[in-house]
């Protein structure tokens, strides 16, 4: 980022007024230029207050993404890593992207990702967010977290199955210290109360010799507020702003872990739809039937009317009302 417009939201985030003036004296720029900085922050979203006479005011603080403070929380001794080169992920931070998976797509294509180096992507906003389904993903500049990593296993594809799930179980678990009583809903789903905290989204690519790609990918309300009634975020449930740094160091720390490990035991623990009558849509179909946990693949077990178990393997889960 733009080193003037760091600075910027510095002075600003002690949420007072500030004239175009005083802030052309501290960053050594014309009020012109301040001008413009300003406008490039509203165009972000940022939430800054213009009134003549007083000057500018940012209305929430904003705590930039630094890549040297997350490497902070990923280096300490992770169990199961072997010392060096995943402890040390390449890190790349965007101002604004269309999509961090798109960033790591094209780092892949060109062939720029060596063996096992994990590259992760961050951005402060994406103008192209993607959920799952084609849904898009809302990324409001600053507040939340959106996270891609390219991981390389010694795995075929057929043996990633369950990969989606595990990435869940390591959100989760990275947010435990804050938070007890997330839930999961299969596939993947992070919820608080019934309300949606996090979602993940994972594309993996068969490479030759039993060896396979992925892109995985977080998406995490963090201190966006208020937002609807089927959404929620880490300020809502802890009602205090919480450090992006740390808790993106924290997720990557434990994914890493979780990825070498490849645990699914813990998952059953927070199943959002075990014994519930649910909907699922699996590709053009849509099945009923009562939600009885996961299979050793990570795949879905439904049993239906007459008590036959079967198991699905993708899919959208929703619970059915009566
Ligand atoms: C879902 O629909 O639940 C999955 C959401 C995944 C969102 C993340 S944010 C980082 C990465 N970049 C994107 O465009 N989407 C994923």
């Amino acid at each position: 980022m733009n080193k003037n417009l760091k600075q910027l939201i510095n002075i600003l985030n002690d949420g007072k007024y500030h004239s175009g003036n005083a802030l052309g004296e501290k960053l050594n720029i014309t009020r012109s230029a301040v001008w413009k900085f300003i406008k490039q922050l509203k165009s972000y979203g940022l939430p800054i207050d213009s009134i003549k006479a007083k000057g500018y005011c940012l209305k929430q603080p904003i705590i930039l993404l630094d890549s040297n403070k997350i490497k902070k929380y990923i280096a300490t001794s992770s169990r199961g890593l072997t010392a060096g080169s995943r402890n040390n992920p390449g890190i790349k931070i965007f101002t604004s992207i269309s999509s961090t998976i798109d960033y790591l797509k094209t780092l892949s294509s060109r062939g720029l990702t060596a063996g096992s180096i994990p590259q992760i992507c961050l951005a402060e906003q994406q103008t192209a967010g993607k959920g799952r389904l084609g849904r898009t993903w809302q990324s409001p500049f600053g507040l939340n977290i959106y996270l891609s990593c390219l991981w390389n296993f010694n795995k075929d594809i057929s043996e990633l199955s369950g990969l989606s799930l595990i990435v869940g179980l390591s959100v989760i678990k990275a947010l435990e210290p804050y938070t007890k009583d997330l839930k999961i809903k299969w596939p993947n789903d992070i919820l608080y109360e019934g309300k949606k905290l996090a979602g993940i989204l994972v594309e993996i690519n068969a490479e030759t010799n039993g060896y396979s790609r992925a892109i995985i990918s977080v998406g995490l309300n963090v201190n966006m507020q208020n937002i609807t009634d089927r959404w929620t975020s880490i300020i809502d449930i802890v009602k205090k702003p919480l450090d992006r740094n740390k808790l993106t160091g924290e997720i990557i720390k434990q994914l890493f872990a979780d990825l070498v490990n490849f645990d699914l035991s813990a998952w059953q623990k927070y199943d959002y739809l075990k014994n519930k009558k649910i909907k699922l849509i699996h590709g053009q179909k849509s099945i009923s039937g009562i939600a009885c946990g996961i299979n050793d693949q990570g795949h879905l077990l439904l049993k239906d009317k007459n008590g036959n178990i079967a198991a699905y393997s993708s899919g959208d889960t929703s619970i059915q009302r009566f």
